[in-house]
């Protein structure tokens, strides 16, 4: 992403800058290695963007971008014991590194340090922002657990999917847009137009997150290939098998997610049965349906600046390959 080289750095570097040095090492050791694992940062890089369509000193955004980026690590170490991944950018996560326990406490401390990231706002840009973040942090865990209920349901619709990747995702999406339109002072219609934008971006985002779960180059994505379909995840591949197959290949399909093995044979049997229902195809389309509904959005926004980098960087969120 040449055109975000400088925030992304500026963000490695205020991470950096942030990195826990206090005691006990064992809490806070795990949270510097998973934050120094990287990732692509896009919640801080919406953060920045959406700010500078109004403001331009970024000292006074840089550490709430910091708190979204904290904040969705803290997911991240808690869904992978959820989604029992062992493997997260490349590398061991943090419960198999560590163990669970471990996981489970530096997940939840993240968290909470998130929040004093946003001390230094003036208190009526405080109290609006953590509004938002705590709205936000209940429907994330509402989400996740919606995605767990799923995995042992076979009654999940299209519909309910949306609503779950909506609040597992792209709320947070939103919300990293729409603080850095806040504290940028854009009006509650600029601000509000940049969270919807942000939810159905992050909506499309979540669908090409499943659809790299199988067809992305797992040196770059740094996650085990299928594990959702290992879990039984009812992504939005499965959804719209399900939905076009005919009698026999959807009771199939119910029968290999009725089942927890972890033999590489069910993988390749629920591809082919994706494959031959064209469904990789249609999952691109519609995450391309929910991009051009989020660029509505943006294109509601009044600023005098340009808007040229959230609409390249919306493009890059569904044509990505990590
Ligand atoms: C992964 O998020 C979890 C989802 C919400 C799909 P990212 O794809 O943003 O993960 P990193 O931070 O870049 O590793
Ligand atoms: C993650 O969804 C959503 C959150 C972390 C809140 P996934 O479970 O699909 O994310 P990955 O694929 O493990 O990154
Ligand atoms: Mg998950
Ligand atoms: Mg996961
Ligand atoms: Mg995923």
């Amino acid at each position: 992403m040449e055109l975000f080289k400088t925030q992304t750095q500026f963000i490695k570097n205020t991470i950096e800058e942030y990195q826990f040095k206090q005691d006990p090492y064992n809490l806070y050791d795990p949270l510097n290695y998973i934050l120094k694992l990287g990732g692509k940062h896009i919640r801080p890089i919406l953060a920045l963007s959406a700010f500078e369509l109004f403001s331009d000193d970024l000292d006074k955004i840089k550490k709430p971008a910091i708190a979204l980026e904290w904040f969705h690590n803290f997911t991240l170490i808690h869904d992978d014991i959820m989604d029992d991944a062992s493997l997260r950018r490349g590398n061991e996560t943090v419960h198999t590194k560590w163990d669970v326990n471990t996981a489970i406490l530096s997940g939840d401390a993240l968290m909470i340090k998130s929040y004093e990231l946003f001390e230094d706002l003036e208190p009526s840009l405080f109290k609006k922002c953590i509004q938002l973040f705590t709205k936000t942090a209940i429907e994330v865990c509402e989400g996740q657990q919606y995605d767990v209920d799923f995995e042992t349901r076979d009654d999940v619709t299209l519909h309910d999917y949306i609503e779950m990747i909506t609040l597992k995702t792209a709320v947070l999406i939103a919300t990293s847009l729409k603080i850095g339109a806040m504290i940028g002072k854009a009006s509650d219609e600029d601000a509000e137009n940049l969270y919807q934008f942000g939810k159905y971006l992050g909506i499309a985002f979540q669908i090409q997150d499943d659809y790299l779960d199988i067809y992305g180059d797992m040196e770059k994505v740094g996650k085990r290939h299928a594990g959702d379909i290992y879990e039984n995840k009812k992504t939005i591949l499965y959804l719209k098998a399900l939905e076009k197959g005919n009698a026999q290949q959807k009771e199939r399909l119910l029968t290999l997610y009725a089942s927890t093995s972890q033999k590489v044979e069910k993988v390749d049997e629920v591809i082919q049965l994706f494959e031959a229902l064209q469904i990789p195809e249609e999952t691109l389309n519609e995450s391309y349906r929910y991009q051009k509904l989020a660029l509505e959005h943006l294109s509601k926004v009044t600023t005098l600046k340009s808007k040229e980098k959230l609409v390249y960087l919306s493009e890059y969120l569904i044509k990505r390959d990590l």
